[in-house]
Parts: structure tokens; sequence; C-alpha cells
């Protein structure tokens, strides 16, 4: 069996040499010409624990191409961007459908093509079911579909590319056989067959639910301050009842998945969605509350701007993906309040995205009196040495020491 594997981002790719390692013969395929210029010379695109060595196997398999356009194959993977519409909240499917176009244009008869990409419920009937009826053909004979959501997380990609339980949304039970059989080349979880709208919801609320559970300890964490309480020693306290399990509060929530696909709901079901409403505005304002609290702590120590760092860019630890980044939203808001002049730092990420970042950690830490830890990386938590003369208002509660103040 071929498989071409459509989008090479963060989940194409590890996919695409999980299913050539495991003796697949993979193309994939991705419009970015600089991407396929790094992978063809053999360099992996992002940096994710254990992928340069997967990326080893896959070459050495034999099984592995690269292409600018989809080829001919028995299975389709469409793995593309799915943003949101920033004013109604809703899916933006374009990727998606250019790619199950390109996929139309050249796939033979009774290939599978298989939507990876999170999608709201109902992309499948109301944006790639018209494209192949659109081409002339039978969806279920000439093209049949599915729908096969990603769970993993970055940072450990790989194990969970491996073990996690997968969703196999199809209209055809044959069509979940046959995909079971492609996946099983790496997944060791269970796979669960389903209708392809189930699946779709599935993976959307799944996200959803994090995101509203995450928007409870933030909430929590603002009442906390206000009431002059502690915040993470009461979850902790609360999280020894058996059947109580708080997540810890933070500076926001990025990333691809969970500061996105809620909205997928809100655009979806504007007169239904409530609590999902609020819990994306509760973590989309917790940039804006840690700007308060170090303008607060700023004017009680006399500390000018210049002498404050946020230490991280990312939206999550040891990784280096900075999309709907906590850190980027707060600079976003700085800037529309016209304050400038505080410092940026992140030992994950090597290329400029904001005015005063800085490329080393001690030339950061240089001349500064506070420190806003907005994100866990494994250094910032190994370096209690390095920040023990500073104020560090820490929004992870990743460090410790007297000097340090709590979200
Ligand atoms: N990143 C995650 O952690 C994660 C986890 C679970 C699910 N998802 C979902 O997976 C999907 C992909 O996310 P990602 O993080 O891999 O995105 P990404 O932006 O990292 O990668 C997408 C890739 O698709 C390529 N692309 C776009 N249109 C194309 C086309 N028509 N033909 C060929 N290539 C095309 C882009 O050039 C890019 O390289 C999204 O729906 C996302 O919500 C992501």
């Amino acid at each position: 069996m071929t498989i071409n594997v459509v989008g090479l981002g963060y989940i194409g790719l590890p996919t695409a040499l999980s299913l050539a390692a495991g003796g697949w013969s993979v193309v994939g395929t991705d419009q970015n010409k600089t991407l396929l210029g790094k992978l063809d010379s053999g360099e992996v695109t992002f940096e994710e624990k254990g992928l340069p060595e997967l990326f080893l196997r896959a070459k050495e398999s034999g099984n592995l191409s690269f292409s600018t356009c989809c080829v001919e194959a028995d299975v389709y993977i469409v793995a593309v961007p799915t943003p949101y519409l920033k004013d109604s909240k809703r899916i933006d499917p374009k990727f998606v459908v250019a790619a199950v176009e390109d996929v139309l244009a050249v796939s033979p008869k009774g290939a599978i093509v298989a939507v990876e990409s999170t999608i709201a419920p109902g992309t499948i009937d109301t944006c790639v079911r018209p494209l192949i009826a659109q081409k002339g053909l039978v969806c279920g004979r000439d093209v049949r579909i599915a729908h096969v959501p990603e769970r993993i997380i970055p940072g450990n990609m790989l194990y969970e590319l491996t073990h996690n339980s997968r969703t196999v949304g199809v209209d055809d039970p044959g069509v979940g056989e046959t995909l079971k059989t492609v996946y099983r080349a790496f997944c060791k979880g269970d796979m669960v067959v389903t209708s392809i709208k189930t699946a779709e919801m599935t993976k959307v609320v799944e996200n959803t639910y994090r995101d509203v559970n995450i928007a409870f300890a933030n909430e929590l964490a603002r009442l906390c301050y206000r009431g002059d309480m502690d915040v993470n020693e009461i979850i902790r306290v609360a999280n020894m009842h058996p059947r109580v399990n708080i997540l810890s509060p933070g500076p926001g929530v990025g990333g691809h998945c969970i500061s996105v696909d809620p909205w997928f709901l809100v655009g979806d079901y504007p007169d239904v969605v409530n609590l999902i409403l609020q819990a994306r505005r509760i973590n989309d304002g917790m940039p804006a509350f840690v700007l308060e609290r170090v303008s607060e702590l700023m004017q009680k120590r006399g500390i000018r701007v210049s002498e404050v760092g946020f230490y991280g860019l990312t939206y999550k630890e040891n990784v280096d993906d900075v999309r709907e980044s906590p850190t980027l939203q707060l600079y976003d808001c700085m800037r529309r309040h016209l304050a400038d002049g505080a410092r940026f730092y992140d030992p994950m990420v090597k290329t400029t995205l904001v005015e005063r970042q800085y490329f080393e950690f001690d030339a950061f830490l240089d001349g500064l009196k506070l420190v806003v830890v907005m994100v866990a990386h494994d250094e910032i938590r190994q370096s209690t040495q390095k920040l023990k003369n500073l104020l560090v208002f820490d929004t992870r509660n990743c460090v410790s020491g007297e000097n340090v103040v709590k979200l």
C-alpha cells in the first residue's frame, strides 16, 4: 500500500516518518518548498525528542520520499492547518479544502482520504463531500472518506503517537479496518472505529474539556489573589479529595489546539454555547492579568520596565512551538497599551519574534530586577542560583525561593 501524507508540519511529519519506518511506502507532500528543501537535505524542521533518530530510520528504510505535489496513492492522510475565522469564530476550512482538491486531482479509484486535521463537527459533510461530488466522483466508491484526528502533545509526540488510542471516523466499517492496518505500523493503542461526525466532535470536545478545566484553575488563581489566598496550596490540598483533580493555573493557553478548537463550537452554536465561551474568555484574559500583576510589583518595588524580563516565548515547556503563545499575547497587549522596554528570552526560540529579545540567558538576566516566568522550561527550573538576587514572578509554579511571587 502507498500512503501520501499531505502537510508535513508538527503532525504530518512524525506521522509520515512513523509510517515509513513501520514498513509502508510513504510520500510526504508539502507546499512549503523551504521545508521540503530542509527535509530533502536530511534536516528535521522542528525540535522534538527522538525525531532526528526516527527520520534516520525512515530514510534508511528506503520507504520515504518527498514531493511538492500530491501523488497517486492508496491512502491519503491530510494534516494541514485548521485555524478559525477571527470574526465569526467558525472554522476556516481553506487549507483542508485546498489539500483535498489536490488529492482528488490525482487519487485513483477507491482511494481512502483520511483527514487528520482537527475540524469542526460537520466539516466533512459541508466542505469535503461537496468537493467529491463537484468532481463527478461518488463518495464511498471512487473516494472513501475518513476522519482520523490526532491527539499527540508536542514534547512527547513520538511516545504518544505510538501509545495513544486513536479514533477512526468512517462511513463504512471496511474502511475503518483498512485504516487500522495502516496505523498499526506504529500505533500500539486501541483504535476505535466510529462515525465521521462523532470523530470530528470527539476531538473538539477533548480540547474543549481541557480548556474549560484550565479556565477553572485560572479563575481560582484570580479569585485567590483577590482574597489573599494561596491558589497552589489550595489546589494541592483540594486534589487530595479522591474525586477532585484541579489543573494548574498559568499565564494563558496557547498552541494550535486548546486555544483554537473550542472556538469552532462557539462559532457554530453561538446561542447554545455558554460555559465554553466563558472558558475561552477567562483563558484569553490571563496574559492581561499577568501584566496587571507585573505592573503592581513594579510599582510596589520601584522597578522600571527596562528592568523587567519575560522568560519564555513558547506556549509550553521544552518545545519550540510559539503558536498562540501567552507571552506573544501578552506582548501584543503591552504594545496596544504603548508599554515598551521589557526584555524577552526563550532558550528554545532561535529566531527574532519580539523587540528586545535575547538569545543568551546570562545576557538576558544581566541588569534585570524582575523576571516573569511564563514557561517552565527545564532551564529555568534548574536556575534557582542565577535567580536568587532577583524578584521572580512565577506564573507556572515551577521555581521556589523567598524571592519568588506566585500567580
Ligand atoms: N500541533 C499539534 O500539537 C496538534 C495536535 C493535534 C492535532 N493537531 C491538528 O493537526 C493539524 C495540523 O497541525 P500542525 O500543527 O501539524 O500544522 P503545521 O502548520 O505545523 O503544518 C501544516 C503543514 O501543512 C502544509 N500545508 C498547508 N496546506 C497544504 C496543502 N494544500 N498541500 C500541502 N501542504 C500543505 C503547511 O505548509 C505546513 O507545513 C491541525 O488541524 C491541528 O489542529 C495539531
